[in-house]
């Protein structure tokens, strides 16, 4: 038995060491650290259990059989952070530069159905160069088989992805379907073709960084959901997002002790709206102010900024957030907001979490550029999204809900639960100065004074549509409150709510004009 176990342990070694001191050196080099130094910081000290350490690849072209690494590119196993289980795959670029053989994809898969049928999140921690070319179709079918599986588990166990080196060619498709997509600054990039390609089909230059780099996809494409500066980083922020969320959809999220007084009032939010309903304020403070100890973690930051989304605790129940920005394009509505708050909304649909949403929106986006991009099919997800929500969802009104965007965001109509407004809300079917142009249109025409007769008729429109007691007169909103009582009120309500049954009529799946 001796001998056998020094044999294990010997194997244990040349795993540790995936493709060898001079590659490791060459990963710290680049600014990186080695796929099981990202797990050992991921997870709870010792918890780490690894799976698969002695799969090798099984190619045999290009002599591959003569290069043979134990675990073949990627650690997998399982563990816990903070406590919790979690599955985790990192990949290796130490090894064949990360790409992935059918006996990897394998070992992928494995872990997926694992998490699935155990009921925990996976984390997969991407440096890989895709496609392994050796392997031809093999690769191929191997990628495919984790893409069914990330298709499969979506909506079941939430799905995690943090690029940390490249993510090229077949590697951005299992990401792009998880939960959420971290990204590192300047060491990770993902693209579906490399710059030589772009540069023999469209001859432009671009860099790695320029092509997809963490800001590109954080703030242009929306591919990515947080852009973090460091490796560590990164994992602070994945353990942060998992403190958020439960371990699967069939579990509500974990309730924490709330330190922050459940009935605390807020003065200041009193004066927050500015008397000028032109005026921009910033909706985050509004947030921070209403939510336990001001913890907010922001999700898609970067990204159509006139649409808030992020997670936050009230009374130590975790909440998603969904709330207009007015101090970006004066919080409108377009197609890259609506389509990032239909994710988000759905994401926590399927995972338990109740949606809070703010109000301050003063339409949809007009223009050309707009309306050809889809604005239509766009502004129809995040209704869709909200329509087919069967958790508890609350709304505060702050200021505007105008038009098609008062139905939008989280109306009574969608199903909300309990809709508020502040006495500064003005919901209209469109903006005092659009209506007035409207309805008017002749007689501002004819009149000898056009612009004295165009502010009385705004001022007599402002003063009958322009305030929240005609909805609340229909019951279209619960109560108008004060706002320093927002907090209270929101805490109250969710406590109520808690138990909210709701479903939808039975089908196969809805279609959700993607
Ligand atoms: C096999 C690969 C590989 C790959 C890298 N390597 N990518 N081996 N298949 N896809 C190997 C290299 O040969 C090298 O081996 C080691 O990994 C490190 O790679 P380097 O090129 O030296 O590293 P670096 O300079 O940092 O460049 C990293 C890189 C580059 C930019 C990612 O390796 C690269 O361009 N790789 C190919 C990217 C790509 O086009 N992938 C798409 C594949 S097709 P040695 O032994 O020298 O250390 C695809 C389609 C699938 O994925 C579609 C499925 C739906």
């Amino acid at each position: 038995m001796e001998d056998k176990l020094k044999e294990l342990e010997a194997l244990r070694r040349q795993a540790l060491l995936g493709g060898g001191k001079e590659r490791i050196d060459k990963q710290h080099a680049g600014g990186k650290l080695t796929a099981r130094e990202r797990i050992d910081l991921l997870l709870d000290k010792g918890s780490f259990r690894e799976t698969d350490m002695f799969v090798t690849h099984r190619c045999t072209d290009f002599d591959m059989d003569k290069r043979k690494i134990l675990g073949d590119g990627v650690v997998t196993g399982y563990g816990r952070v903070n406590g919790r289980q979690v599955y985790v795959f990192s990949e290796d670029f130490t090894v064949f530069g990360g790409s992935l053989s059918k006996a990897y994809a394998e070992k992928v898969c494995k872990l997926q159905d694992m998490a699935m049928k155990g009921g925990c999140p996976i984390i997969g921690i991407k440096d890989s160069g895709g496609a392994r070319i050796q392997e031809g179709v093999d690769s191929l079918a191997g990628y495919t088989d984790v893409f069914l599986r990330n298709v499969l588990s979506s909506g079941v166990v939430p799905q995690i992805s943090a690029i940390m080196g490249p993510c090229a060619g077949g590697a951005v498709y299992s990401p792009a379907m998880t939960d959420f997509v971290f990204m590192v600054k300047e060491t990770s990039y993902m693209f579906l073709t490399g710059p030589d390609v772009v540069k023999a089909a469209t001859h432009e230059d671009v860099t790695f960084q320029e092509l997809g780099g963490a800001m590109v996809h954080n703030e242009k494409s929306g591919v990515a959901h947080f852009a973090a500066n460091s490796e560590v980083e990164c994992i602070e922020l994945i353990k942060e997002l998992l403190s958020y969320i439960p371990q699967n959809n069939l579990e509500d999220p974990p309730m924490v002790e709330c330190t922050d007084d459940p009935n605390r009032s807020d003065p200041e939010l009193d004066s927050i709206v500015p008397a000028s309903p032109i005026q921009p304020y910033d909706m985050v403070e509004v947030i921070k102010r209403v939510i336990d100890d001001g913890k907010f973690l922001e999700v898609h930051a970067h990204f159509a900024k006139n649409l808030i989304v992020g997670f936050a605790r009230l009374g130590g129940r975790s909440v998603g957030i969904v709330a207009n920005q007015p101090a970006v394009l004066a919080g409108v509505l377009d197609i890259n907001s609506a389509a990032k708050g239909a994710r988000f909304v759905r994401f926590c649909d399927c995972f338990n979490i109740p949606i809070v949403t703010f109000v301050d929106v003063p339409g949809f986006l007009p223009g050309t550029a707009q309306e050809w991009g889809g604005v239509i099919k766009n502004g129809a997800k995040l209704l869709y999204a909200f329509c087919e929500a069967t958790v508890p969802r609350l709304t505060v009104i702050t200021r505007k809900a105008y038009g098609g965007a008062y139905c939008v965001m989280n109306s009574k109509h969608t199903r909300a639960d309990v809709n508020f407004a502040w006495p500064s809300g003005e919901i209209a079917v469109m903006g005092p100065d659009g209506a007035v142009n409207i309805l008017y249109r002749k007689r501002l025409k004819e009149a000898k004074d056009p612009q004295a007769l165009k502010s009385k008729l705004v001022k007599e429109y402002t003063e009958k549509f322009a305030n929240p007691y005609i909805t609340a007169s229909k019951g279209y909103i619960d109560d108008v409150i004060p706002p320093r009582d927002t907090r209270r009120r929101l805490i109250e309500a969710l406590e109520f709510i808690e138990n909210k049954r709701d479903t939808n009529p039975p089908k196969k799946h809805g279609n959700i004009p993607l």
